[in-house]
């Protein structure tokens, strides 16, 4: 059934195709978040390995969110591997690897790659009226500002 919010068919569809970017970046940054906590090693590795769970335990809930926004103004989330593979702004990480510098490192870029991104299509929701996303949007930043702070703070000598 259509979603009558007062906003046009065609914003729906160009806010939809920004969330699902969102999305899929969000679900390969989820792997590496899972991969870099099992792989880091180094002389803070406990704190590092609780660290890296909190992040993808609190992005979890995002992504869970997004597709769910997604659904709320009418239109699919993507659900494969291979469309979150397609469509991600991020790489992934083929071999593992251990070195907490370059995994925090990688994972600050991921971040503010993932920032940029929403800071740039926050607009598409606003100017269409599409308050709840706009207000959901930068919701997101905030969270992935905070991130992206901690992370700096840790590379930070
Ligand atoms: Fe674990």
């Amino acid at each position: 059934m259509e979603a009558l919010i007062g906003i046009d068919k065609k914003h729906k569809t160009e806010i939809s195709d920004a969330l699902n970017i969102v999305l899929a970046d969000q679900h390969i940054l989820y792997i590496k978040l899972r991969n870099y906590h099992w792989n880091i090693e180094g002389n803070s590795f406990l704190e590092l390995h609780e660290f890296l769970e909190k992040l993808y335990v609190s992005l979890e809930k995002d992504i869970d969110a997004t597709a769910e926004r997604i659904r709320k103004i009418g239109k699919n989330p993507m659900g494969s591997a291979a469309e979150f593979l397609e469509f991600t702004n991020l790489k992934e990480t083929k071999k593992p690897y251990h070195d907490s510098h370059k995994i925090l490192s990688t994972l600050l870029e991921d971040y503010e790659v993932i920032i940029k991104w929403i800071r740039d299509h926050v607009e598409l929701a606003g100017d269409s009226k599409d308050y709840g996303t706009e207000d959901f949007m930068v919701g997101l930043i905030r969270n992935y500002e905070e991130a992206a702070w901690m992370l700096r703070a840790y590379l930070t000598k």
